[in-house]
């Protein structure tokens, strides 16, 4: 948590539950990427954090942006961003978010499908697209290794397609899976699209962008690598794919740029058990997976928190959110451990909690208010 967020909460106490957001952490996480990785072009994932003073900030360090949505392309225009700076990166598109894209001025976008190449052709005419292959995910702790994507033979099929169409096929991206911890997933994805670019050229596609797309990790409760390395291990296997010519870089990263830049203020609801003599104690937040928390989805990612006990004796829980479904459950089989002092009305936060939160929030479902947001 930086000193800025630990200072709003103390000094202004916000009703729970909400979400701090220290804006200057992201333009510090902006830089430390652009340090790792000079040769890249940032273009930040909108879905990780679409709010304004978060766009605002990165238009003004000069990023780019990977929109999923005509509505994140528009988010990103209302915050100053100019059209060529933005990539309409979902593989799939109404084609009439396509065409109000392209009127926008947009000229990138993503596809891995000869029915959405169709799309494009029709709806933005000699655009920039960029092939989407699948790559492996092991070691992502939110792997995304199946929906978007087509295997690399396909992929060079489309690429002459794309050309043949009367579009600019220039480049080929992959997602390793978002939090991926092994450095290794993207030195085996980038050797497999040098392969695929030295396929291309020959088959004579003017192909010269790599997309990295996201994955760089946060931490949580464990150590996951470092930026730097993480960039060191990339370049190197970027020159072993394509020696000194290497394509123009392009990189989408989200949680990294977000995720340790928020923290989620909380209200202990109830403290209770199932038996008297449960070890485990059952922990209600005003706050779960309805709220927000949609990512502990399978115990995927595992938030660390936060006690006014913390450094007391702790003892086993179960912590679950406060609407009646009982899949609002956060975390069973994590061995969490909280203070055996915690109690109801207690305050707890939720660390690096400012990637995909607040646009997963529902509504109001049970009537529950939805997350407030503060940036700052
Ligand atoms: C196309 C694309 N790019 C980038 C990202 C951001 O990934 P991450 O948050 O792991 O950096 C995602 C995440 O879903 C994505 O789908």
């Amino acid at each position: 948590m930086t000193d800025k967020v630990s200072r709003f909460l103390r000094d202004v106490m916000p009703a729970t539950p909400c979400l701090v957001v220290d804006v200057d952490r992201v333009a510090e996480n902006y830089g430390r990427l652009k340090a790792a990785l000079p040769l890249a072009q940032i273009y930040y994932a909108v879905k990780a954090n679409p709010a304004e003073p978060i766009l605002g900030r990165l238009v003004g360090l000069g990023s780019s942006f990977d929109a999923a949505s005509w509505e994140e392309v528009q988010a990103c225009l209302r915050a100053g961003a100019e059209p060529s700076a933005i990539s309409f990166g979902n593989t799939v598109k109404k084609e009439s978010a396509i065409k109000a894209a392209y009127e926008a001025g947009v000229r990138m976008f993503a596809f891995d499908s000869e029915a959405e190449l169709k799309k494009l052709a029709r709806s933005a005419p000699g655009a920039k697209v960029y092939c989407r292959i699948l790559v492996g995910n092991v070691g992502a702790e939110w792997p995304l290794s199946k929906k978007f994507g087509c295997e690399v033979e396909m992929a060079k099929e489309l690429m002459v397609q794309a050309n043949e169409m009367g579009l600019d096929a220039f480049g080929i991206s992959f997602h390793v899976g978002s939090q991926q911890t092994r450095t290794a997933a993207y030195e085996a994805a980038i050797a497999k699209v040098g392969l695929l670019f030295t396929d291309l050229k020959t088959a004579g596609v003017n192909v010269r962008m790599i997309n990295l797309g996201g994955g760089y990790p946060v931490r949580y409760r464990t150590e996951v690598p470092e930026i730097g390395e993480i960039g060191d291990v990339i370049m190197g296997a970027m020159v072993e794919a394509f020696g000194n010519a290497l394509p123009e870089m392009v990189i989408e990263p989200g949680r990294f740029m977000v995720g340790d830049a928020g923290v989620l203020s909380s209200e202990v609801v109830l403290v209770s058990r199932k038996e008297k003599d449960d070890p485990v104690r059952w922990v209600y937040l005003d706050i779960g997976r309805f709220g927000g928390l949609a990512e502990t989805e399978g115990e995927a990612i595992k938030y660390a928190f936060r006690t006014p006990h913390d450094g007391g004796e702790e003892g086993p829980v179960t912590i679950a959110g406060p609407t009646c479904d009982s899949t609002d459950t956060l975390y069973e089989k994590s061995n969490y451990r909280l203070p055996l002092a915690l109690d109801c009305g207690d305050r707890v936060e939720l660390l690096a909690t400012g990637a995909y939160v607040t646009t997963y929030a529902s509504q109001a479902f049970n009537g529950f208010t939805p997350l407030a947001e503060h940036y700052i």
